[in-house]
């Protein structure tokens, strides 16, 4: 049956309203400058990763060898590969965090998982889900996680493995933690390196530290045991989405064969979308890695201009290395609900994205209202 007309108006309107803030949204991780229109006819079909992409599954209308692609290309992107690790096209940032933490809690049952202040508000839901402790630790003003307060909960707990949410990029503040520093306070409080899982967050800078120059240590190469990246952040998808990898011994703990459907299951979910690994893997395919860095270079450079360009009007707006979100003193309710700028305590943020470097007048527009905005509170005060 067609839908009845007041059903399509409804759908009108909405689609009214997803054109015109596609780009617009300055406050939040999302890149927009995707064309995905080859992949439109595959929205006909049902889909359906469950299990294994690894393996031949018994439902045939699957895209794991498109998914093991994926997974193969961020095997390579954070320094490992399909032989070490195995990780798979998840429905977002938040579950590759928590299947992180999972496989951490089956090697340490008894483990305690560490993070700072300023990590993403879903680890509290994942530590009560899995029923881990945890231990939050003080930040540094930048975001960056205080080492020296971690050595102390670490000092304060010997008994307990260490689980080490880190962050390579918080929400807020883009502020990257330092693995090396958090190995060395681990091994400070007397931890060998068999004693503690680190996990890495890196759900929108996941896809932009490493095609910087001097790229902080981010990946296996560096110790760490599993990382979780959101696909529609900094790399773009229509339908959230991410990735997530770990170490293969990791994984091997909670890998279990089910006969129904003829494969392992080793993730969180059961079925499982296939039409992000399409998105995930078209993007990968349609660009050279000089093209996806300069992608990121062009937003960084942005980024860095904005920060000039507001720090010339006196406005102090910064912005950590390697990261592409301006924050600003929190400007009137009026202007960052305009602008959908996100906003937490005395501070609101702006993320420069792919589309807003293709097209800056949005962002011109929010520097005005900015500068404006702060000359009106002076007079005011
Ligand atoms: C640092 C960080 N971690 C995790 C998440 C959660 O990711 P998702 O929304 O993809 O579940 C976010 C989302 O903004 C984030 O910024």
């Amino acid at each position: 049956m067609p839908l009845s007309y007041d059903d399509s108006q409804r759908l009108k309107e909405l689609y009214d309203v997803c054109r015109d803030h596609q780009h617009q949204m300055l406050g939040y991780p999302v890149s927009s400058d995707f064309d995905y229109h080859e992949l439109w006819p595959f929205l006909q079909f049902a889909i359906n990763n469950v299990g294994d992409w690894g393996e031949v599954s018994n439902y045939p209308l699957n895209s794991f060898a498109f998914e093991g692609d994926v997974i193969e290309y961020f095997c390579q992107l954070f320094h490992s590969d399909t032989d070490r690790s195995w990780g798979y096209v998840t429905n977002g940032g938040t579950e590759g965090n928590m299947y992180g933490c999972y496989l951490a809690r089956e090697g340490f049952p008894d483990g305690v998982v560490y993070f700072s202040k300023d990590t993403h508000y879903s680890v509290m839901k994942i530590v009560r889900f899995l029923n881990i402790e945890y231990c939050e630790v003080a930040s540094q003003a930048n975001g960056e996680l205080d080492y020296d307060a971690l050595e102390a909960a670490l000092n304060a707990n010997p008994t307990k493995a260490p689980i080490i949410f880190a962050n390579l990029g918080t929400t807020m503040l883009g502020a990257i933690d330092d693995l090396a520093q958090i190995q060395q306070r681990l091994q400070y409080a007397g931890f060998e390196r068999d004693e503690y899982y680190l996990h890495a967050d890196a759900a929108f800078h996941g896809l932009i530290i490493p095609y910087v120059d001097n790229p902080p240590q981010y990946s296996f190469a560096d110790g760490i045991d599993s990382i979780s990246v959101s696909g529609h952040k900094m790399l773009g998808s229509p339908i959230p989405c991410g990735i997530v990898l770990a170490l293969k011994e990791h994984v091997d703990r909670v890998s279990h064969n089910i006969e129904y459907i003829a494969a392992a299951d080793k993730t969180l979910t059961g079925s499982r979308n296939g039409l992000t690994p399409l998105f995930l893997w078209k993007f990968i395919r349609s660009s050279t890695e000089q093209e996806k860095r300069q992608r990121i270079q062009r937003c960084l450079a942005l980024a860095e201009k904005t920060v000039q360009v507001l720090n010339d009007h006196k406005l102090p707006a910064w912005r950590n290395l390697n990261s592409n979100i301006v924050v600003v003193p929190k400007p009137s309710e009026q202007i960052w609900r305009k602008h959908y700028l996100a906003v937490a305590g005395d501070v609101a943020h702006i993320i420069v994205a792919p589309q807003t470097v293709s097209d800056d007048s949005r962002l011109t527009q929010v520097i005005d209202d900015l500068v404006s905005d702060k000359a009106k509170e002076e007079m005011a005060s």
